[in-house]
């Protein structure tokens, strides 16, 4: 028996795997942080070593203390995840005033959490909050098809949101509350960590222009369904721009309404047109 016949774990390292093997992840590109359930913190930690040193966040969340966290580390590839979990990844316990993480396992070569840990943190804060202690995966990604779009549409969250819905007839089902836009900001900080988080308490998806996107979700294939259901509609949007064909149809608004009432949910009502 090891850490890695645990289900969790199997879980985030396939997660891991499959956002490589989608091209999402070049280099070091995006992070994958998950907030263990007291049952599976309890199922891992025979496997924590004597922590490290508590680390303050610059930010702080007092729904989160006391709370386990996997996570990427920083400047560490998604590619080599599988290969070598231990020195790739680590596992953090958040203090009691929220503010602070320290390290329990992994990371054996050294290394800190994702540099976009203040960003998954309060995103988990808010997303914790907004679903009632539902929401436990923030996933970030570099998908080539959704930056692009950044260059090419107002950056609105009504922009994108219909560009999206228009796309493929499944993505009203799949968010049909839209995402929510960032304007360029510099990666890694408080700021564009706070940002997200104003986005995340209405939407479970924001793009961050020019450089990716932000999702959330329960668990491993909700947050990976999601950003693979928004990258696919974001290539096929592109692929219609760059098609050099004018268009001649789309999805209405009213087959946008039609497919919610038959789906049974709701759309962001003030992105349709009357
Ligand atoms: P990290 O290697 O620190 O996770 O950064 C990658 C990234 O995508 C920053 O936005
Ligand atoms: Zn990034």
């Amino acid at each position: 028996m090891s850490i890695f016949d645990i289900p969790v774990m199997q879980g985030y390292i396939r997660m891991c795997r499959d956002g490589w093997e989608q091209n999402w992840h070049e280099r070091n590109g995006g992070n994958l942080t998950y907030r263990l359930t007291e049952a599976e913190a309890k199922q891992l930690s025979p496997y924590f070593r004597t922590p490290g040193s508590w680390v303050n966040m610059g930010v702080k969340a007092e729904n989160l203390a006391g709370e386990y966290f996997i996570a990427t580390g920083s400047g560490k590839y998604f590619r080599n995840v599988d290969l070598a979990p231990q020195d790739n990844l680590c596992i953090v316990e958040i203090n009691e005033a929220g503010d602070s993480y320290r390290i329990v396992w992994g990371l054996e070569k050294g290394g800190r959490p994702t540099s976009e840990f203040p960003s998954h943190f309060m995103n988990h804060s808010v997303r914790k909050a907004a679903t009632g202690g539902e929401n436990r995966v923030i996933y970030h990604a570099h998908p080539a098809n959704v930056i692009a779009m950044t260059y090419v549409l107002p950056l609105t969250d009504k922009a994108f949101s219909r560009a999206l819905w228009q796309s493929a007839t499944e993505c009203p089902v799949v968010f049909p509350g839209g995402v929510g836009v960032v304007k360029w900001m510099v990666p890694g900080g408080a700021d564009i960590a706070l940002a997200t988080c104003k986005l995340m308490e209405k939407y479970d998806a924001a793009v961050w222009a020019h450089h990716g996107l932000f999702v959330s979700g329960p668990d491993f294939d909700t947050a990976f369904g999601l950003m693979h259901t928004i990258e696919k509609a974001a290539q096929i949007y592109m692929l219609v721009q760059s098609s050099g064909k004018p268009v001649l149809q789309t999805i209405f608004d009213d087959d946008l309404r039609a497919i919610a009432r038959d789906f049974g949910v709701t759309l962001r009502e003030e992105f349709l047109e009357k």
